[in-house]
């Protein structure tokens, strides 16, 4: 809102102002890996999507949820076709990643990938794949979250290192910077972690 001669003032009901370039800026500081979202279109084409915004959010029952803007059109995609995969990609995949954040007509050219037996586009050269069923959508301002239930699970044999994305550029792990957490006791509370003698 403003205060009539242009200056945006706090809007006492909507709380204060927050400037969208610190909004990004300080949400940068939050480092994430980086997935591709996949489904097939109505006509058979694979569609997807870089998506930073993918958390694990259950264990019973499983489920995983990613939030895609509103006018995505893979989410439209995914919403009509009714599940989908995260595909999380590796540190080798900054190209993929280029391409399924744009919105280039066929982001599936030159890169490998398979069809599952869940019907599902799947890319070859992920460090993990997650296939799920769209289980609800709840609005998020811009944005949705969509909540899927886990059906298939599967993990890359090679030990490839994640590909992340932290104040707006793409970094990797430093291999031995890797530290074991000392909370083993929580163990239970975590849903990404591994248990007892596997611990990371
Ligand atoms: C590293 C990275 C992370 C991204 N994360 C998200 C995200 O979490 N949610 C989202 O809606 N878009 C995200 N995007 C942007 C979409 O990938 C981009 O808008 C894409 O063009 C959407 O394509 P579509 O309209 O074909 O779905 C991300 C892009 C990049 C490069």
């Amino acid at each position: 809102m403003t205060d009539g001669v242009g200056e945006t003032v706090a809007d006492p009901a909507a709380g204060p102002v927050i400037d969208a370039r610190q909004f990004r800026n300080v949400l940068g500081q939050f480092c994430t890996g980086i997935t591709v979202i996949t489904t097939f279109d109505g006509d058979g084409t694979p569609v997807g999507f870089a998506c930073q915004s993918f958390a694990a959010l259950s264990l019973e029952p499983p489920l995983v949820l990613f939030c895609p803007t509103k006018n995505s059109r893979s989410w439209a995609a995914i919403e009509r076709s009714g599940r989908f995969c995260v595909n999380v990609l590796a540190e080798e995949q900054q190209p993929t990643c280029a391409r399924f954040g744009s919105r280039e007509p066929d982001k599936f050219a030159g890169i490998p990938w398979r069809t599952s037996d869940l019907e599902l586009p799947l890319l070859d050269d992920a460090l993990a794949t997650i296939q799920c069923v769209v289980d609800s959508v709840i609005d998020g301002g811009d944005h949705y979250i969509v909540i899927g239930r886990v059906r298939a699970l599967s993990e890359s044999t090679d030990s490839g290192r994640p590909l992340l994305f932290y104040r707006g550029q793409y970094t990797a792990i430093e291999p031995d910077k890797t530290t074991p957490a000392p909370w083993r006791a929580d163990l239970d509370h975590f849903l990404t972690t591994t248990t007892l003698d596997t611990w990371l």
